[in-house]
């Protein structure tokens, strides 16, 4: 049984997706860790309500950024973690967490990569007058949202759609994406050569 700990700093909707697929039993796995960057998340009274267990790593506590990964490394190699997933994790991983952990770091952004990295990428998708919009899995690397893509998702945005009701259907695309994602890695299904990751 692989264990995964999700890294988040928000609202959580994707990590109680996670959480759920799991618990259905579609994926072979546990979600054993929430870590939070920050204190008043709405992610951690989802892992409360999940019975998850979770830890609040606080970055002020740090005064060098590799000080805080180290510590986070130091928690997920105690907890035995296999793969990290990040949903609405809102910092920067640093090189050596990335090494340590590489090729088992997934990310989600809600864009269709590589067009609009960054925050509020739904907001500039929809101001930029696009007409399809979407969803990436990817794993992490250094850089932001920029690793090899693992799965991508797409929807038509309709006529005169309202920027909420868009958000809010690209957010079911997540939910039901980001589970079959981490479950081809939990399953070894996915093989990974330069930025091509083939799934077997
Ligand atoms: C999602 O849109 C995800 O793609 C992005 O941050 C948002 C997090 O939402 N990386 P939630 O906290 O999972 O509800």
């Amino acid at each position: 049984m692989k264990k995964i700990a999700v890294l988040a700093s928000g609202n959580g909707s994707n990590f109680e997706a996670l959480v759920k697929a799991v618990r259905r039993q579609k994926i072979s796995a546990e979600v054993s860790l929430l870590v939070t960057d920050c204190e008043k998340a709405y992610v951690r009274d989802r892992a409360k309500r999940l019975g998850v267990n979770q830890l609040f790593l606080n970055p002020k506590d740090y005064s060098h950024r590799q000080d805080f990964y180290r510590k986070l490394t130091v928690v997920l190699r105690k907890e035995k973690i296999d793969i990290v997933v990040l949903a609405g994790y809102m910092r920067i991983l640093n090189a050596d967490f990335v090494k340590t952990f590489k090729n088992r770091i997934i990310n989600i952004h809600p864009a269709i990569l590589p067009a609009f990295k960054g925050v509020d990428s739904i907001k500039r998708a929809y101001q930029y007058g696009c007409k399809v919009f979407g969803v990436t899995i990817h794993f992490v690397d250094e850089q932001i949202d920029n690793g090899p893509i693992i799965l991508q998702g797409s929807l038509k945005i309709n006529n005169g759609e309202s920027l909420d009701c868009l958000e809010s259907r690209i957010h079911k695309l997540e939910h039901k994406l980001y589970p079959q994602a981490l479950e081809l890695l939990v399953n070894n299904r996915l093989k990974v050569k330069g930025r091509m990751v083939s799934i077997l």
